[in-house]
């Protein structure tokens, strides 16, 4: 049975047929001992965390505090994924360990959690110890069952990604058919995982059972990667040395993926000694991740537990990305936000809330600054603000904080209160499935109605009239309930602020438990509010505009640039090393297969060469041609997407997205050297 079905059996029955107090108790020891276990994916530290990486764990922490509210013992997991040819390569550039290059940043994502009200249970490294031999012991477990088998590797990976790919998988470019960067050539002696043996289980898996959310990941899954035929995947390697090694092979290191899709069961102690909690949690509940890596989540790791006889999880819910000028959001295409400075300016929870709200169920939502402000100002300050500091100003104003008892109910009164008692129950299926911007537009569809009722019963008029104060504090009441159950349901997605409103409102710890949401008139009839402080300031939008584009961008490349250097000076003999020399473009043509590249035949003042160069977004073959560039000499031929490029065109970083090719005078002779 699955937990929305638990759970609204559970709610009906305590409505209907629970009447004592005493059996109402033993209910709720019973669902405590029930258990949750939900996890985010561990995060790359290849560069600071941004906001895209705030989507998953908020979501994740919203789910896990909200079963917590309804008693569940949840575990909640995060952590960091540390291993891999792309932090090897940083280190190496910055010339300091793996190691050293990842502390500092998972210290980073550890602080960001912190700051955005992350209540995770555990935070698992991939280096601990811990995990290393629980990978180490499922790998062995694989080989020794005949699941993994030594073979040799040839095909494309894309360092980028850690990911390797079929000929037949690349995009129409022939590059990684996820970030769509070039793939190198791989060849190798490896390991292979034979996960070809399981295309029927698996696809049988997804479409029968409800895993997978949104349902049309299911059918991307069955037609882009096991109807074309599952390949045993390659799950070790020889040309990089971070990364676990395999125990009866030392000169392999296992493949990221098994490495770090192993965390969800290793944090929880499975073969090892750290934690004793396997057969408390698991199998998972909730796996939550962005919709790239559904594939390793529904295909790889379900296959994984297959072949270790494990229980499957109970479901992988694969959310859109945040994307930011229509491109995911991303370290390599230098758009990040930081989300230090966001949740420093407007609060954690209205970051919170803001990146919830915007991202429907299963699609991609945009972010931008004047989205945040925006939806902060209208949601928030306007709607929930308000409704919130008026009801408390009014019972102070007219009577002194305190409601008197004396009542007075009219029909227009119904329809906020049936809407308030109702909103949890139609809420809380919406939150275990992952529809959190639906919820938060349920709850809000109250707190419009709350803001409605105010307008139509005119609080203020009745404030003057002597004789209609009962009416009064009738209107105040049903407005400081509406607020309770909201709040408290609103609870989970704003956790630093939510209790600030308890407090004004005059509720107690039990008022706002979720047993106590299905009611209506919990709060005492003689309620005392308490004025407090504006929950969400109103921001002046084209103000803070300016103010975030100074702060945002410029500072933050700067900063990044400035480390980087600092860490990685060289030498004169070094510089001297890159041959820089001038050359006039002769000719330039867009490549059919690849949107972003140029293909510049170049006069070197030698015998010519040909260099292939990301630029075609900003400029057209014909802004080139004739113009005199300056190129690396010496770099190492390379092809792309299927052309030799030899060498490598200087341009720079002219803003958010531009770029500017270095051009030099016409007169300067072609092949000199720059120096
Ligand atoms: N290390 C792997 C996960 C291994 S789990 C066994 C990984 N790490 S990641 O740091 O690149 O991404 C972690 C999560 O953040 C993924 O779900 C990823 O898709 C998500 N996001 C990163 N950028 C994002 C957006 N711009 N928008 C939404 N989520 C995004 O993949």
């Amino acid at each position: 049975m699955r937990f929305q079905e638990v759970f609204i059996i559970k709610h009906v029955e305590q409505k209907n047929y629970i009447s004592s107090r005493k059996e109402r108790c033993n209910q709720k020891n019973m669902e405590k001992k029930k258990k949750f276990y939900i996890t985010t994916p561990i995060y790359y530290p290849s560069g600071n965390p941004h906001i895209g990486h705030c989507y998953t764990t908020v979501a994740c922490d919203t789910i896990a505090r909200f079963k917590r509210m309804q008693g569940y013992d949840v575990m909640f997991l995060t952590g960091t994924d540390e291993h891999g040819m792309k932090i090897e390569q940083k280190a190496k550039d910055l010339g300091i360990t793996p190691k050293e290059y990842v502390d500092p940043i998972v210290d980073n994502f550890k602080k960001l959690w912190k700051v955005m009200g992350i209540s995770n249970d555990r935070f698992i490294r991939t280096t601990d110890d811990y995990h290393i031999k629980t990978v180490q012991s499922v790998f062995k477990k694989l080989y020794d069952k005949g699941y993994i088998y030594k073979g040799e590797y040839t095909g494309k990976y894309c360092t980028p990604c850690e990911s390797f790919w079929t000929e037949s998988q690349l995009d129409e470019n022939g590059c990684c058919p996820d970030c769509h960067r070039p793939v190198i050539d791989a060849h190798e002696e490896a390991y292979f995982l034979k996960i070809s043996d399981f295309a029927d289980r698996i696809e049988k898996f997804l479409t029968e059972t409800d895993y997978l959310t949104p349902k049309s990941r299911v059918n991307e899954m069955v037609n882009n990667f096991i109807k074309p035929g599952l390949e045993d995947l390659c799950v070790s390697r020889t040309s990089f040395t971070w990364g676990i090694p395999v125990t009866f092979d030392e000169k392999h290191v296992v493949y990221v993926w098994i490495d770090a899709l192993t965390n969800y069961i290793s944090a929880l102690g499975y073969e090892n000694d750290a934690y004793d909690d396997f057969d408390r949690y698991w199998p998972a509940d909730m796996h939550m991740t962005a919709k790239e890596i559904v594939r390793f989540h529904s295909i790889v790791w379900i296959i994984m537990l297959m072949m270790l006889e494990i229980p499957l999880p109970k479901r992988l819910y694969g959310h859109g990305w945040i994307n930011f000028n229509g491109q995911k959001m991303s370290k390599s295409v230098g758009n990040v936000i930081d989300p230090f400075i966001l949740a420093e300016r407007y609060g954690s929870d209205a970051v919170r809330y803001q990146i919830m709200r915007d991202m429907p169920f299963g699609s991609d939502s945009n972010f931008s600054n004047e989205i945040m402000i925006n939806r902060i100002n209208s949601d928030l300050a306007n709607d929930l603000g308000n409704l919130v500091s008026r009801t408390v100003a009014m019972a102070d104003k007219y009577f002194g904080g305190t409601l008197p008892t004396d009542r007075e109910a009219e029909p227009l009164d119904n329809e906020l209160i049936e809407m308030a008692k109702e909103l949890c129950e139609k809420v809380s299926p919406m939150i275990e499935e992952a529809r959190l911007s639906n919820a938060l537009e349920e709850i809000f569809k109250v707190v419009s109605r709350a803001n409605k009722y105010i307008d139509e019963t005119e609080p203020w008029k009745l404030g003057k009239d002597e004789s209609r104060k009962a009416r009064l504090a009738t209107v105040l009441y049903n407005l400081l309930e509406t607020i309770r159950i909201c709040s408290a349901l609103l609870s989970p997605f704003m956790p630093a602020t939510m209790p600030k409103v308890f407090e004004q409102i005059g509720a107690k710890a039990e008022d706002v438990e979720y047993d106590a949401l299905g009611t209506f008139g919990k709060l005492p009839k003689d309620v005392t509010v308490k004025k407090g402080e504006v929950l969400f300031p109103r921001i002046d939008i084209e103000k803070e505009i300016d103010e975030l584009n100074a702060l945002l961008k410029p500072e933050k490349t700067i900063r990044e640039d400035e480390d980087l250097e600092k860490a990685n000076i060289i030498n004169i003999d070094q510089f001297a090393e890159i041959k820089l020399r001038s050359g006039e473009v002769t000719a330039c043509e867009k490549i059919p297969k690849a949107k972003k590249l140029l293909k510049l035949t170049v006069d070197d003042g030698r015998q010519g060469r040909q260099i292939v160069s990301g630029i075609a977004k900003w400029y057209k073959p014909e802004d080139l041609v004739g113009k005199k560039i300056v190129f690396v000499a010496n770099l190492a031929p390379a092809k792309l997407c299927g052309e030799l490029s030899e060498g490598m065109i200087l341009a720079c970083d002219a803003g958010e997205d531009d770029v500017r090719v270095l051009f030099l005078d016409k007169d300067v002779p072609n092949g000199s050297t720059i120096r």
